[in-house]
């Protein structure tokens, strides 16, 4: 059985590079067709290293920062400064070439009183930024996704009743008590994106790259599937090691 989605298989050691150059190429193509690129930036360890490179030269010379406005997928419900804050990751990695105004990075705040009501506040902050009306999505330029080992993406876990809301913009969740919350855009928005890029590097996400593109549970257990609804405008970015269960089926 071939694999009906856009897969580009990359070397361990190229990854980040590779990733890096699609994106300032994508960034270009935005600005050059629309004067801007909205661009959804995704959280945990896999991006760090291409938010690096795309802080530094030559790429960070090639970007027009002041053209590119970021937002994050999601968010962990904890102070800007923790060290499990996707702002603080993306302040010491892509942030850290200061090129970009103030005004064009568009963080959840997580200094209110709970997340719920920042997931209000993110949400109206999108239609005001889009200038959508109650019953519109905001379409982003590039959203870019992870995948995490039980099948989650953004903060849309397995079995979580935000993998079938379709009315939101962003919401908050509650995780297994020890995990504490997170703010997440929803798959209406995530998979509105004109390009949807999923980063996905490591041998241990070997299992659940097969089970997402090869296995037969559903987006409640496997919210990454999610993908499957915007699947043209998918591109997965698999290191080699996360791709090795796929061999002999990939297009
Ligand atoms: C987060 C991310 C999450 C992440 C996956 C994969 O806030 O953690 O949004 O969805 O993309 O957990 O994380 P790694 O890239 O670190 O494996």
């Amino acid at each position: 059985m071939a694999i009906k989605a856009n897969v580009e298989k990359v070397e361990p050691g190229s990854f980040a590079a590779v990733v890096a150059d699609e994106i300032v190429a994508s960034i270009l193509e935005n600005v050059e067709d629309h004067g801007r690129c909205t661009l959804v930036l995704s959280g945990g360890s896999t991006p760090s290293a291409i938010y690096r490179l795309l802080a530094r030269p030559p790429r960070v010379h090639e970007v027009p920062w002041s053209k590119v406005h970021l937002f994050w997928g999601d968010e962990r419900w904890v102070s800007s400064d923790d060290s499990q804050s996707n702002y603080r990751m993306v302040c010491e990695t892509l942030l850290s070439h200061r090129k970009s105004p103030e005004e064009n990075v568009h963080r959840v705040d997580t200094s209110l009183p709970d997340p719920a009501e920042a997931a209000a506040l993110y949400g109206a902050h999108l239609r005001q930024f889009f200038g959508v009306a109650e019953d519109e999505v905001p379409v982003f330029d590039i959203v870019l996704l992870g995948v995490g080992t039980d099948g989650h993406t953004a903060s849309i876990f397995p079995s979580s009743e935000v993998v079938a809301d379709r009315v939101s913009l962003c919401k908050a969740v509650q995780l297994p008590p020890a995990a504490g919350s997170r703010v997440t855009l929803t798959p209406p928005v995530l998979f509105a994106g004109r390009r949807i890029l999923f980063l996905v590097k490591g041998r241990d996400k070997a299992d659940i790259v097969r089970r997402v593109f090869l296995g037969s549970e559903t987006v409640e257990e496997l919210p990454a599937k999610l993908y499957e609804h915007g699947a043209e405008r998918v591109t997965w970015f698999l290191c080699s090691e996360a791709a090795r269960e796929l061999d002999g089926v990939l297009a």
